[in-house]
């Protein structure tokens, strides 16, 4: 109970403290009406903290304490002209300094930028480089003075004369008259021009300078974005759902069998501690220690390939909850998403969110990550005896061999050369090692360029009724194992979608149309061939517990088992799994060590957590990389992390690590060669 308390002050404070020094940035507004806690109730004289704006702030502040700043760049208005201000940023543009007796430098911060001039009438020529009626640190000069230097000044608020005032700037219609340079911290000419468009800079070169690509207002803004979405997230969990936020080791026991993990040494020979792939394991023990409703914002740490969706370490808004079901998790994940949704998106997502069976969509879309924005284009099953009377050899001994087969109709499909249709499809065809055969239909619904020359005209007819195909579709068909054929075809289909939405109008859908939608009961296990050998992996996580009316299938034919796990997919990206786990010790140690064939050693703590007394539980974990990427519209996660992990190398290209580290015998007696 003590412990459990502990937890929950710690708990508490950790985030009045976060509270107070992100609340500037959330822009959660006064309509938000929870009630306290009884815990904040009770404890009321801890929440004596007064929150402010951020320009109340640096008000307040600047009048205690020495500061670089009363105002930020955009924040000047009309009340300030005429009055005297601290401003801090870097330098945008630098122009005509030292050389007249006129000169202008732009200032940027995080909320924009603003215009600063310097006038000196008793310049002479001979002073070139020095402003007389301003006073600069010892040695400044206005040479020092390049683009992106850091930069303190105080000066004078002043309306600038109404045909210089530049309507592209927010604080265009002021500029403000330099009396003091109370900093200047001068910049290395920059590597890169940090004003130019994102595209038009080698993504490396912003990786390796990465404090200077985050200079870039959009790169501010993604980061400001996040943390107040993160501070609204907590807000919601813990102010209005109860939810306990505890942090959790990332050192901690390898537990093969999932993804590969990244080691580290200990001061133990041959013994090494795993970067945690994400705190499943501990969050499933805090349920067993009573915690009842846990969260963490988590770092995670996978070694795998990199793609735009995937970095080495991530982040997770993780959660767990005891004596509650799979609905409720649920409804947890809807509610924190619809309170925290960014008012910026005009679109509010609609609650609760649709749910599908794994089975439904992937015989549908042959993913289970469909993009519901395309929801009517769906794979459909054809008729044998259909596919019988098209005559093709390859497809009769496919169907002689007992197999069935599917068809895919592509809207205006034509729009896409029909050479590179054929390269796509064929770089499926030789991934998947199978065959697709592809039909353009022409004028009167006649088919052109496709192998079944010997298909009598009424089964095309039969066939493009079926399809309601009209002339410039593409029609796609494939006969095999249904698992293999819903791949192929899914595939094709998200690969066409992806093509045609750059040609034409009907693949258009709006960026902003965010599409929920919750998979559900995947199977439990899936078959893998590793070395020649055959195995069963599990689907999800081995914790995930199957579903009840599936257990008999348990022993006799693991295929058949569907596991209670849910997927949430947003506009076909996958941002958060989850599952409700198995309680019983001895389920557990059945799945890990009779079906997965792992080393229960390896898991020997949590089997015997378990089987003191575990509470019906389960929990999710929501990507915040992948769900920011797409709330915000960016191609990659590497848009939205602040330090990412290079696409190609998975380095950072920062820092260049992984760095070569002689370890000269690593153990007890360890010391660092530096
Ligand atoms: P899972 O492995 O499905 O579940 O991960 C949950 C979510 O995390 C995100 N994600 C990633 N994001 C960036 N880079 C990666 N390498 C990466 N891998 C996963 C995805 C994914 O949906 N412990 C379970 C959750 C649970 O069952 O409670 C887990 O980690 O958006």
């Amino acid at each position: 109970m003590i412990l459990s308390n502990l937890r929950t002050v710690e708990s508490t404070l950790l985030y009045r403290t976060r509270r107070v020094t992100a609340t500037y940035f959330s822009s959660f507004n006064s309509t938000y009406t929870s009630k306290p806690c009884n815990f904040c109730r009770k404890r009321s004289s801890l929440a004596q903290v007064k929150f402010e704006t951020e320009k109340q702030h640096i008000r307040r502040v600047s009048k205690n304490v020495k500061r670089y700043r009363t105002l930020h760049c955009t924040d000047v208005s009309k009340d300030h002209v005429g009055s005297e201000q601290l401003f801090s940023g870097w330098v945008k543009y630098v122009r005509n300094l030292g050389k007249s007796s006129f000169g202008f430098l732009v200032l940027t911060d995080h909320t924009g930028d603003l215009q600063f001039v310097l006038r000196d009438q008793n310049k002479s020529d001979h002073q070139k480089d020095s402003f007389s009626n301003v006073i600069t640190p010892d040695g400044f000069l206005w040479s020092d003075v390049t683009a992106q230097s850091a930069m303190t000044i105080r000066g004078m608020v002043l309306n600038r004369p109404a045909t210089d005032v530049n309507r592209e700037m927010e604080s265009g219609a002021f500029e403000v008259l330099i009396n003091e340079v109370l900093f200047c911290n001068s910049s290395a000419p920059v590597p890169f021009n940090i004003y130019k468009p994102q595209s038009l800079v080698r993504e490396d070169i912003r990786l390796q300078y990465r404090y200077l690509d985050l200079r870039r207002q959009e790169m501010q803004k993604v980061l400001r974005f996040r943390s107040s979405v993160m501070h609204k997230m907590r807000r919601v969990l813990v102010e209005k759902l109860f939810f306990t936020e505890i942090e959790t080791p990332t050192l901690f026991r390898s537990s093969p069998g999932g993804a590969k993990e990244f080691l580290v040494p200990s001061q133990q020979p041959d013994h090494y501690f795993a970067l945690t792939q994400s705190p499943q394991q501990l969050k499933q023990l805090l349920m067993v220690g009573m915690v009842d409703r846990y969260f963490q914002f988590a770092k995670c740490y996978r070694d795998e390939s990199q793609f735009s969706d995937r970095q080495l370490e991530f982040t997770q808004l993780d959660l767990e909850v005891s004596f509650e079901s799979k609905e409720f998790i649920q409804d947890v994940i809807e509610r924190i998403i619809w309170e925290t949704w960014p008012s910026e998106i005009s679109i509010q997502p609609r609650i609760p969110f649709k749910r599908m069976s794994y089975d439904e969509v992937f015989s549908n879309y042959g993913t289970d990550k469909p993009d519901l924005r395309y929801e009517d284009i769906k794979l459909m099953k054809v008729p044998s005896d259909l596919l019988r009377k098209l005559n093709n050899p390859v497809l009769d001994q496919h169907l002689n061999a007992g197999y069935g087969g599917h068809g895919l109709l592509i809207k205006n499909g034509q729009k896409m050369t029909r050479a590179s249709v054929k390269k796509n499809v064929q770089i499926i065809e030789k991934e998947l090692r199978w065959m697709v055969s592809v039909v353009n239909i022409g004028q009167n619904g006649r088919w052109h360029h496709h192998p079944f020359q010997k298909a009598e005209n009424e089964t095309v007819d039969d066939l493009n009724l079926l399809f309601k195909s009209e002339e410039g579709d593409i029609l796609f068909l494939c006969c095999g194992p249904e698992d293999l054929v819903c791949t192929m075809l899914g595939r094709v289909r998200a690969n066409m979608i992806e093509n045609l939405r750059e040609v034409s109008k009907f693949y258009r859908r709006n960026e902003r149309d965010f599409r929920f939608l919750w998979v559900e009961d995947f199977p439990l296990f899936e078959r893998r061939v590793d070395n020649d050998k055959e195995m069963w992996v599990a689907s999800h996580h081995p914790f995930t517990a199957p579903r009840q009316d599936d257990m008999e299938f348990l022993e006799s034919d693991p295929s058949k088992v569907r596991g209670q796990h849910f997927d949430l997919v947003l506009n076909g990206n996958e941002i958060a799994g989850g599952s409700m786990r198995i309680s019983d010790s001895k389920v557990q140690q059945k799945i890990l060590g009779d079906i997965l064939k792992l080393d229960c050693s390896n898991f020997q703590y949590l089997i015997d957590a378990l089987s003191y007394g575990a509470p019906v539980h389960g929990g999710i974990a929501i990507g915040l990389d992948r769900y920011f990427a797409m709330i915000l519209g960016k191609k990659s996660i590497r848009d939205v992390i602040a330090f990412p992990k290079s696409n190609k190398t998975g380095a950072c290209l920062m820092s260049d690590a992984p760095s070569r580290i002689e370890l000269g015998g690593y153990g007890a007696d360890f010391t660092f060669k530096i």
